[in-house]
């Protein structure tokens, strides 16, 4: 009989995946709370919230229940010329939460998605006030913002995209403002901003996820934007990961003195429970599409825009992170953190930890060069498999990103395999050895 695992090998092509090498995928058939529960009852602890989806755990009976009742009550209907309770519901609900400039919602279907519509609304804001030769987009060298060709285009020029650079537009990059760097980062500002033709400025704001959960300042990121809007630049805060309360408060773009015009999300907005994106924008940039003249409508759309059930999950989890319970979750684990940084921070084998929110990253000094594709990082992957716990180290970086109705004893466990990478690098144990190293 062929495991599950054999079954999707003979028929399955996985993301970020060489299909060729990597093992055979888990199988996981059940989830709980902060457990991912496999095929043959081993539990794994979901330390990144499945690619940092999931808020308040799997399988949530309240966003269970929501989703079961809208699907029995509407499940889709097309969203030109036509609208539905919680779609209206959400956008509503949304515009109270985020920054007051926040005006319009505009769904869409992940965070890529969100993210090609906030760069079409930039682009077609210029054309539709006569400036289309405002067409410049700036960005960080080392962001990520999804892998849709336009998202591509504002990433950073890594491995992942190599093979389509050609067909990448051109952009303009600058260094993150990590702390020491803002001074540096300001003048790369001023010297870009010089162009008349730069339209729009893209960024993760205070943590880019990809690039190894790198953190900066709301400090530098708020005069950053208060001297693109002196340009008439407008800027456009991600906040595919950082939304829904990772880095403290619900949205990491509260903590900037200097608004951004163009918001995005996805992720975490229904909880981890359906795909859905969504891009907001402030009143002129609305305004700049209304026209007797139909050509300059958005014309952009997805047949599952704002879909009830993903609206319906959304709803639910909104409810939840808005709940007291969420609230000292997620300072409960920014506590632990914070306690854990401290203890492992000037330690051999440390270059820094970073910690925001619910996120803390530990980047390991394995005395040599790595990268994302360096062997240490599968050897760190596989350490933690083997502790039954899901992380995905960045190269030399591992992080967690838990949900946030993880325990303190699971946080624990989080530590411990945080600790055991640690004894590895110094040790430089091969990873042929692991299982007898785990076993001690
Ligand atoms: C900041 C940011 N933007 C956009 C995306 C793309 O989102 P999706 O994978 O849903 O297309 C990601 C995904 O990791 C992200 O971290």
């Amino acid at each position: 009989m062929p495991t599950l695992a054999d079954r999707d090998h003979a028929v399955l092509w996985h993301p970020y995946t060489q299909m060729q090498t990597a093992p055979l995928p888990v199988p996981i058939v059940r989830g709980e709370a902060s457990w991912l529960i496999a095929e043959d009852g081993t539990r794994y602890l979901d330390g990144i919230s499945s690619w940092w989806v999931n808020l308040h755990g799997h399988a949530h009976p309240h966003i269970a229940r929501r989703v079961s009742e809208q699907l029995s009550t509407l499940e889709h209907v097309l969203f030109a010329g036509f609208t539905h309770p919680t779609a209206v519901e959400l956008a509503e609900q949304l515009l109270e939460l985020l920054p007051q400039n926040q005006a319009r919602v505009f769904y869409s279907d992940n965070g890529s998605t969100a993210v090609e519509v906030a760069l079409k609304m930039v682009l077609q804001y210029f054309h539709n006030h006569g400036q289309p030769e405002r067409r410049t987009f700036l960005c960080f060298r080392d962001s990520y913002h999804g892998d849709t060709f336009g998202a591509m285009a504002v990433s950073s020029r890594g491995a992942f995209t190599q093979p389509f650079w050609p067909l990448l537009f051109d952009v303009e990059f600058i260094d993150v403002p990590v702390p020491g760097q803002e001074d540096v980062v300001l003048s790369q500002l001023d010297a870009v901003l010089k162009r008349p033709d730069v339209a729009g400025f893209i960024f993760e704001p205070l943590v880019l996820g990809t690039a190894g959960m790198v953190m900066y300042s709301p400090e530098v990121l708020s005069k950053m934007l208060r001297r693109c809007h002196q340009q008439g630049v407008l800027c456009i805060a991600d906040e595919v990961m950082t939304g829904f309360g990772r880095t403290g408060p619900l949205f990491a773009s509260e903590l900037l003195t200097e608004k951004p015009d163009i918001m995005c999300f996805s992720k975490g907005l229904t909880g981890g429970t359906l795909a859905m994106g969504l891009t907001t924008c402030a009143a002129p940039i609305y305004t700049a599409f209304l026209s007797d003249d139909k050509m300059k409508a958005l014309f952009h759309g997805h047949s599952y825009t704002a879909n009830p059930v993903a609206c319906a999950a959304a709803l639910a989890s909104l409810e939840l992170t808005r709940s007291e319970e969420c609230t000292s979750q997620r300072q409960r684990i920014e506590s632990a953190h914070a306690a854990f940084r401290q203890e492992i921070e000037n330690q051999p084998g440390i270059r820094q930890v970073r910690h925001r929110g619910t996120i803390l990253a530990v980047e390991y000094d394995p005395g040599e060069g790595t990268s994302y594709f360096s062997r240490l990082r599968d050897t760190f992957y596989q350490l933690a498999i083997d502790s039954h716990v899901v992380l995905r180290p960045l190269g030399n970086v591992v992080y967690l990103l838990p949900p946030y109705c993880t325990t303190n004893e699971e946080l624990g466990l989080l530590y411990t395999v945080l600790r055991r990478i640690r004894e590895l690098v110094l040790n430089h144990i091969p990873a042929a050895n692991l299982p007898e190293y785990l076993h001690d």
